[in-house]
């Protein structure tokens, strides 16, 4: 089982490790901060632009992003309320946007030829949609993912409840993992065979909001809400927080019942969001490790928490953390339709077995249920028809060696079992991470009428095929 970074054209494990003398402080994001209006609206420029991932002494990194900034800016709206965004195309290529886990109409769902035309450079294209579900979210291009985010393109949209709970603070951190060279510049090699068929594009440099950081400044006693989006390609962060114990409230936005992860681990798969109350127990004056530990042989250090010489106050808080149930239809278990989605394919044992309803493309590496769909597809057949507001369950049966954080558009599923045993938490996602060898069942409501995404959110298995098109109608 080969899942550890793989360093081929790049040197060392970690690049630029937080604690080299010149990295940062977590920054805040430049944000919108949308009123409270119906509708909100603001301008999306796609561009290249100059930033300083690792900061000085090391340059300046060149990336694709949106406004000038990578991640781009928070945008943050009222459940309730409406979105517009005018997307401007300043790349020399085609892109679109898709807000991933907002349960939008077909037509806003930025998949290009399944629900819009791409947006070809010079080009604008105004996405507008209501915001039914709270929550933290994120939006990204869906043409050329692997490239596109891989060079910077993702931002972080936050959908604010009508009345938020109560904390010192609401933080963000976007994590991202970058491939740089030595000269801090993004390395080239997008679509490398390896990358497509093992773990997926792994980097060696990991970011909070855009920079590598050492330290991120708190104070004994407060309470903070983190919101935790991971943007990267394909890397799986597992967030522990030395002696510490957060709690996670919500999990791809969805509230979940507050609980610590197992082993004190918050693991965010590829497009995973967490939302984690993270009360300062420690000391004033002390430094608290946060170590990225998912790679069991390359665990590292991300930041520190760097704790304030002067209380907030004597005790942490312990105010109450409701957040309210999203408007999701729930699904309804007898009635529901089975279907069994074999993963298969990739390096090491990916014996291609179930006969798809398609011949494979070429250069797909991976197939769902025997068939595979490449981002460039102009035409498909659909993997599955749901009956509009049935029911379903879907067994997904991973039998690679590598782990695939499967992504649905349009809805948000509940993870009901793993390996046939019910879960605990039953936790609403957009997103789950289904590992080697493992069976997931979800189950959800196919309320929402269209063509919709189904894939791999490792951008590389997504580019060489694990991706099918789910009918509801
Ligand atoms: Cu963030 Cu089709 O996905
Ligand atoms: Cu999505
Ligand atoms: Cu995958």
């Amino acid at each position: 089982m080969s899942q550890r970074p793989h360093n081929g054209t790049v040197f060392g494990r970690r690049a630029f490790l937080a604690g080299s003398a010149a990295t940062a402080a977590v920054t805040a994001l430049p944000g919108t901060a949308l009123g409270a209006e119906r509708t909100n609206s603001v301008t999306l420029t796609a561009a290249k632009a100059r930033v300083p991932i690792v900061g000085p002494p090391h340059p300046m990194t060149d990336v694709w992003c949106y406004n000038g900034t990578s991640p781009g800016p928070v945008l943050r709206a009222r459940q309730g309320s409406r979105l517009k965004v005018v997307v401007r195309n300043r790349l020399t290529e085609p892109t679109t946007v898709h807000w991933h886990g907002l349960r939008v109409p077909n037509n806003m769902d930025g998949v290009p030829y399944v629900t819009q035309p791409p947006i070809v450079p010079g080009q604008d294209f105004t996405y507008d949609f209501a915001l039914p579900d709270a929550g933290t979210y994120w939006y990204h291009p869906h043409v050329n993912g692997s490239e596109q985010v891989g060079r910077g393109l993702a931002g972080a949209l936050i959908v604010e409840e009508l009345s938020p709970p109560r904390v010192d603070r609401d933080v963000l951190w976007v994590l991202d993992d970058w491939r740089l060279t030595r000269r801090a510049a993004i390395a080239g090699n997008f679509g490398h065979p390896r990358d497509l068929s093992h773990a997926g594009r792994l980097g060696n440099t990991a970011t909070i909001n855009g920079r590598v950081p050492t330290r991120f400044t708190i104070r004994a006693g407060e309470r903070i809400r983190l919101r935790l989006v991971n943007v990267a390609n394909a890397r799986t962060f597992g967030l522990k927080f030395e002696g510490h114990a957060p709690k996670i409230v919500a999990l791809d936005g969805q509230p979940v019942s507050p609980h610590e992860p197992p082993g004190g681990m918050i693991v965010l798969a590829a497009a995973q969001r967490a939302d984690v109350i993270l009360d300062a127990t420690g000391e004033p004056g002390t430094r608290i490790r946060v170590l990225d530990a998912y790679y069991r042989r390359s665990a590292y250090k991300l930041v520190e928490l760097d704790y304030a010489k002067t209380r907030l106050r004597p005790a942490v808080p312990d105010w109450p953390f409701d957040l309210r149930a999203n408007p999701l239809a729930a699904p309804d278990l007898k009635s529901a339709q089975r279907h069994e989605i074999l993963l298969e394919g990739g390096a090491m044992g990916g014996r291609i077995t179930a006969r798809g309803a398609q011949p494979m493309p070429r250069g797909a590496m991976w197939a769902i249920n025997g068939s595979a769909m490449m981002e460039t597809a102009k035409s498909w057949k659909p993997l599955l028809t749901l009956k509009h507001g049935t029911s379903h369950v879907f067994r997904l049966n991973n039998r690679t060696v590598f782990d695939h954080p499967m992504h649905l558009h349009g809805h948000s599923f509940r993870v009901i079992a793993r390996n046939e045993r019910p879960t605990n938490l039953r936790e609403w996602r957009d997103t789950v991470l289904v590992r080697p060898r493992e069976t997931v069942d979800i189950v959800f409501v196919a309320d929402n009428p269209g063509d919709w995404m189904f894939h791999c959110h490792i951008l590389e298995h997504m580019a060489a095929g694990m991706m099918a098109v789910i009918h509801v109608g």
